[in-house]
């Protein structure tokens, strides 16, 4: 079984990749879109986005990210696609979800689900365009208004060449009101000979087991779930299938305070001082659906505008975030393990 993390624009950056793959549990990640509309883009354009191609492909803990793109243009978007292969990405992935208007309006993402035929030519263009050994896969939700093309959809990409296909069951007029239609990822994979991975409201183990029994794949991508509880992933692999209890909660928000203080310091490397509390903010108050502590500090940066302002205040949570140009507190390659998995491992062990 495969965990992936889920492309999340505005949300999962390198920055956020290198925390939650630090963590780990994920076979690989998948970055935000790269926008294709008519021109041939720089390296520098996808390396802006995926600096992790300067290494490798990997994130800091060795997790592979492969590129998405989103566009409408067959040509385009196979040149585009030659053009990011030479920069050695462990693998492509094409965008046929993304609901934003300012994106559909432009022929790209969701919405050309109404357009099989198109879906057929852009995947088949983008294969012909990458070496061979290149993967090739494409993301797509159930449909525009209604799920009625859904397998056309899936069935058009896999002939086009795309060697899986994650499958967000939602259509595009759902947004992202729950629930996920699971069922609807199991009819899709009836349809196509290639392997198929369920996403969609996945923010507990248990919603990774049920998800599975109802959409009868193995492989599951993690989106919000994965950024609000880091350690979901892992939980999921060592089997740890029940919630944690207040104790378990408390250890793992012990783990991930010197990761968020890391989060922090590639935050301020990255963005200008003026954007740092919005994404400061953001990842706070996903965590905040899970921990108590981060409801708390939620609360109080919630009204703050500077940086030093919020930087002040994480302190006094026990927070430290490292100044910008200081070399990582710790080994930036090593794991961060599950504090209670980690302590009912050696209680067996004993
Ligand atoms: C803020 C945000 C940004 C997203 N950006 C992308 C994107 O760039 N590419 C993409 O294929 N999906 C994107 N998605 C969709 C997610 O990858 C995922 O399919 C969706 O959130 C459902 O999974 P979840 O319920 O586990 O979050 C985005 C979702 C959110 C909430």
């Amino acid at each position: 079984m495969r965990l992936l993390l889920a492309p999340m624009e505005g949300l999962l950056d390198d920055v956020l990749r290198v925390a939650l793959t630090r963590v780990g549990g994920y076979d690989h990640a998948v970055s935000e879109f790269a926008r294709v509309s008519g021109t041939l883009l720089p390296d520098r354009f996808f390396r802006r986005i995926v600096p992790e191609l300067d290494r490798g492909g990997r994130t800091v803990a060795g997790t592979p990210v492969h590129v998405q793109m989103l566009g409408s243009d067959p040509a385009c978007m196979a040149a585009n696609a030659a053009r990011l292969a030479r920069l050695n990405p462990p693998g492509i992935d094409l965008n046929f979800g993304c609901p934003a208007p300012t994106v559909n309006r432009h022929g790209g993402g969701a919405a050309l689900l109404d357009e099989p035929e198109l879906l057929w030519r852009i995947a088949q263009a983008v294969r012909a365009a990458l070496p061979p050994g290149m993967p090739l896969s494409a993301k797509m939700r159930l449909g525009v208004r209604d799920a009625g093309r859904a397998q056309e959809c899936a069935q058009a990409l896999a002939d086009g060449g795309a060697q899986w296909l994650v499958v967000h069951a939602r259509t595009k007029a759902d947004g992202y009101r729950p629930p996920a239609h699971w069922e609807w990822v199991a009819r899709i994979a009836a349809a196509v000979p290639v392997p198929v991975v369920a996403n969609g409201e996945v923010w507990t183990a248990q919603d990774w087991v049920r998800c599975r029994e109802v959409s009868g794949v193995a492989d599951v991508m993690l989106g919000r779930g994965a950024v609000a509880d880091p350690f979901l992933a892992c939980r999921i692999r060592a089997g740890g299938l029940d919630e944690p209890d207040a104790d378990e909660r408390a250890a793992e928000w012990q783990a991930l305070r010197p990761l968020i203080g890391e989060f922090v310091q590639g935050v301020q490397r990255k963005v200008e001082a003026r954007h740092a509390p919005g994404r400061i903010k953001q990842w706070v108050q996903m965590l905040a659906r899970r921990h108590e502590a981060a409801r708390a500090l939620f609360a109080c940066i919630r009204p703050l505008r500077s940086l030093p302002e919020v930087a002040a205040e994480l302190q006094r949570h026990g927070i430290h975030a490292p100044q910008p140009g200081d070399a990582p507190a710790g080994d930036p390659w090593q794991r961060i393990e599950h504090p209670p998995l980690a302590l009912k491992a050696m209680a067996r062990a004993a």
